[in-house]
């Protein structure tokens, strides 16, 4: 039987990425991650759509070199159709269907979401039922994934993501964008149980981010008015209190759909599973309740096309394919 070769595109943020996955395994993968928003303190949409333009033929091009598998034996193209930025989106559509086109391969229209929990996949083999909580920059869902592409959100957040949490606690703080990864390395050197944080309490597996945020910004603004270092004396520890509360929030919840459902197999996904205490904070409660844990390989918990190619890849075995007139979306609901 011939290969199959999957082309992967992501462009759904502020990454350019392309993959090549052959017979459902990584042969390369190129991010190419946008710094022209750190100084803004958060993503630029229209800056984000001009930069992936600039980025995308490069990284295809050295994705494909680095798999060493030849642009004309690309069997597919799979490519993040939603959700995202709109204008980041319609980039990676655009190329793929000329790609798809002027190869005369089918298309394959990836939901993002879905591609962070299938990044699991990627090195390992969790066994279904799988439990996933997926945390990113834009996204907070369990979802409990029943086989490959049979998916389903048990709950998300009603406002802020996790990752939108971390991002905003970090710009009051004065740290620049993404924040995420910057108040994970001042949490570790700080002390989580110095400042309390209180959390809304959700019904089900609803999440709520908002009031962690909200509470930050007064404690911010009260303690700076007697002290107004305040923030930069005690980075370390507000950082890592913040964390503690986030992380204790998510766990929370992970914990109840596990037991709730009596699933064993648990995962994290997406930009904020990098984070070091939610990975320890997994690891520590799976050898309390016996679960199996699965944490991606860092470089797929961020956006990246790999991703994107593992989803193809199973949506290719099953012939899920696309049409060429389809549109990318900002907001497509859950498929
Ligand atoms: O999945 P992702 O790359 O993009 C979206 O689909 O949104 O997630 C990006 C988010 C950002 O909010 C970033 O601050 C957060 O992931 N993040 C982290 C860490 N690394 C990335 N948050 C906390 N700790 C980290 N180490
Ligand atoms: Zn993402």
């Amino acid at each position: 039987m011939s290969d199959i070769n999957i082309l992967a595109i992501e462009s759904s943020c502020d990454e350019t990425s392309a993959a090549v996955i052959q017979n459902g395994k990584v042969l390369s993968n190129h991010i190419a991650t946008q710094k022209v928003h750190e100084r803004f303190g958060g993503v630029v949409p229209e800056m984000a759509s001009r930069a992936h333009i600039q980025n995308i033929i490069p990284v295809v091009e050295a994705a494909i070199a680095d798999s060493g598998v030849n642009k004309h034996d690309m069997t597919a193209v799979a490519f993040t159709q939603a959700p995202g930025l709109i204008g980041s989106l319609m980039v990676g559509a655009c190329f793929a269907k000329s790609f798809a086109q002027a190869s005369n391969i089918p298309l394959i229209a990836v939901h993002h979401m879905q591609a962070h929990v299938l990044a699991h996949f990627i090195e390992q083999k969790p066994e279904f039922p799988f439990l996933c909580l997926t945390v990113s920059g834009g996204h907070t869902q369990i979802v409990l994934c029943r086989d490959y592409l049979d998916m389903e959100v048990l709950g998300e957040t009603m406002d802020d993501a996790a990752g939108e949490a971390f991002d905003k606690v970090a710009k009051m703080l004065g740290l620049p964008y993404p924040g995420g990864p910057l108040i994970d390395k001042y949490a570790a050197l700080g002390d989580p149980l110095r400042f309390k944080f209180p959390t809304n309490e959700m019904k089900d597996y609803t999440f709520s981010f908002s009031g962690i945020k909200t509470s930050v910004l007064y404690f911010l603004q009260k303690e700076r008015k007697n002290n107004p270092d305040f923030a930069e004396q005690n980075l370390n520890d507000i950082c890592a209190s913040v964390q503690y509360t986030i992380i204790k929030v998510l766990m929370t919840k992970l914990k109840k759909a596990a037991t709730e459902l009596n699933i064993k197999h648990v995962g994290i996904a997406g930009g904020v599973s990098a984070n070091s205490g939610l990975r320890n904070a997994l690891k520590q409660e799976g050898e309390k309740s016996g679960w199996q844990v699965y944490i991606p390989k860092f470089e797929y918990c961020t956006d990246n096309a790999a991703m994107i190619g593992i989803t193809g890849y199973h949506k290719y075995l099953k012939e899920e394919f696309a049409d060429m007139d389809i549109t990318p979306s900002a907001r497509a609901s859950w498929s």
